[in-house]
């Protein structure tokens, strides 16, 4: 069973180094998120993911951990981080921070042991083969680079050597099964990394590449969900509250090893991927899109609902705006079709995740590369808080900075839109009051789809609550006896006169029985 707080729980993302700079070193800190506390509790956000804020060469920007202990310096301390459980916990805000148990960088101590020629007790914590020419079955390695005769498996960059957690049927020497001590002693150093951060307050973990800890033939994923459920068995031992996300974007295999909940993520085989852009069509038939010649909400419910029904009695399936990884959704969708894209994903079953920055629809930004992001930067720009120097990022240089700011002399920012009813922000902040009013729109409540058809408004049911979303630009009548409606939330026109429901062009409505 998931963990309880989280059927009322809407997370938001906070990219660290990005969000609000307290002391003029062009980059955010601990402090920050603890300055803007307030700010995240308003907009109906009651808990954090916070990416890796841990000490790290930064070359996959944080996610090549050097000490799983430690905050990074440019973060602050780690009694920052305590003082930040402790002030979130306060406000009714809980924390997940990432954890990175698939690798960890190059410089960690695990691995400057383990590549030594002198066997030690940490020579197994990585994957070796037993020669400096030798190949790794097709699995991507590094060979010359250190003083031990042997290759060693990556995870993902060449910066994030693979942490060793055995194969499920080991076929050559070198490869040890998952039950071997050596083995088990990784699972173990990452169960003590756990426990030190939740000892410190922290309320679970969003869980990097998830479902790869078991290299080779794991196919359908068995070897290494069966390290997540001894894990969860940890947890639920000594830490019965704490909540896990994994990114698998396999619900049905995360939630059966064990995760509270798993993100739908923009991989061909999720629908989601059809949903704010169209990632894999030669056309843009993204759904919120306005303009879509061929819109059809079954590309994703085909997936969404066979995946819910397998689940619900699981875990949640988490929807996001985007995340770190991703382009904004504001690449593709003007505000209009923002707002329709945020009614929809904070009305649906699961935990929803908001990312920094979308809420006011932040600009992907065309940017170099910085810290291993590629193409990935643009989505990782400072937080736009208001007209001041930065847009109130940061006091320091705007050559110091992280990343530069939105440039635009129109960069949305959180001071302009906070006094406009109508503006992105406050619809999010209405949105999410919503939820937290309508038990009906919480994670478990029920959802059923009941207008699908191409050509008609998108209706849907969570509880006793009707839901219908139009997001082109002709107005669009589903006929159909519905009974009595009242409408508890509506942007644009909807119209449901007992036998027919009308949604005006680019219309959303919650509407209550009678
Ligand atoms: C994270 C990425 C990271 C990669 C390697 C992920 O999926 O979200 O930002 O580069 O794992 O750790």
């Amino acid at each position: 069973m998931p963990a309880s707080w989280l059927k009322d729980t809407v997370f938001y993302e906070i990219y660290p180094q990005s969000f609000r700079d307290t002391n003029g070193d062009g980059i955010g800190d601990i402090n920050g998120i603890l300055e803007k506390l307030d700010y995240i509790k308003s907009l109906g956000c009651n808990a954090l993911w916070i990416n890796p804020c841990f000490d790290s060469p930064f070359k996959d920007a944080g996610y090549d951990v050097r000490d799983y202990k430690k905050v990074a310096p440019r973060y602050g301390t780690n009694d920052d981080l305590y003082r930040l459980f402790g002030e979130a916990h306060r406000k009714g805000i809980r924390v997940l921070l990432d954890l990175v148990p698939g690798h960890t960088s190059e410089e960690h101590p695990w691995f400057v042991e383990s590549g030594r020629a002198e066997p030690n007790a940490y020579s197994n914590r990585y994957i070796w083969t037993d020669h400096w020419l030798m190949g790794a079955g097709g699995l991507n390695y590094v060979a010359g680079e250190c003083e031990r005769d042997g290759t060693y498996i990556l995870n993902f960059f060449k910066c994030q050597p693979a942490l060793n957690y055995g194969f499920r049927e080991p076929r050559e020497p070198w490869q040890l099964p998952t039950d071997h001590p050596d083995a088990l002693a990784t699972r173990e150093a990452i169960k003590d990394v756990m426990r030190f951060w939740l000892g410190h307050g922290c309320d679970g973990f969003r869980v990097d590449m998830a479902n790869s800890l078991v290299k080779g033939d794991d196919d359908k994923k068995s070897a290494t969900s069966a390290i997540w459920l001894d894990i969860r068995a940890m947890l639920d031992r000594e830490f019965p509250d704490a909540a896990m996300v994994a990114e698998w974007s396999n619900p049905p295999q995360a939630l059966r090893a064990g995760f509270d909940m798993d993100f739908c993520l923009n991989n061909p085989d999720t629908g989601y991927s059809t949903l704010m852009r169209d990632y894999y069509g030669d056309v843009d038939n993204g759904y919120f899109k306005k303009d879509a010649p061929d819109r059809d909400i079954r590309r994703f419910l085909d997936i969404y609902q066979r995946w819910y029904e397998d689940t619900r009695a699981l875990g949640y399936i988490s929807l996001l705006t985007c995340n770190h990884d991703t382009p904004r959704p504001r690449c593709d969708l003007d505000e209009a079709e923002l707002k329709l894209a945020y009614a929809f994903l904070f009305t649906m079953p699961g935990v929803p995740f908001l990312y920094y920055g979308d809420e006011i629809g932040m600009r992907y930004l065309k940017l170099p590369t910085k810290e291993g992001g590629y193409t990935r930067t643009g989505s990782r720009t400072p937080m736009q808080w208001d007209n001041t120097q930065n847009l109130g990022f940061s006091g320091g240089d705007a050559d110091s900075l992280y990343l530069p700011v939105d440039p635009a002399a129109d960069a949305p920012t959180v001071a302009a839109q906070q006094d406009d009813p109508d503006s992105l922000l406050n619809t999010v902040r209405a949105l999410l009051a919503l939820r937290h009013a309508e038990g009906d729109l919480q994670a478990d409540a029920p959802f059923e789809a009941l207008c699908t058809e191409k050509g008609k408004p998108f209706v849907y049911r969570r509880g006793g609550l009707t839901l219908a979303v139009n997001p082109s630009g002709e107005a669009l009548t589903w006929k159909h006896s519905l009974g009595a409606l009242t409408p508890v939330y509506r942007l644009g026109e909807a119209i449901a006169d007992g036998d027919s429901l009308t949604m005006g062009p680019q219309s959303f409505a919650v509407f209550r029985k009678g």
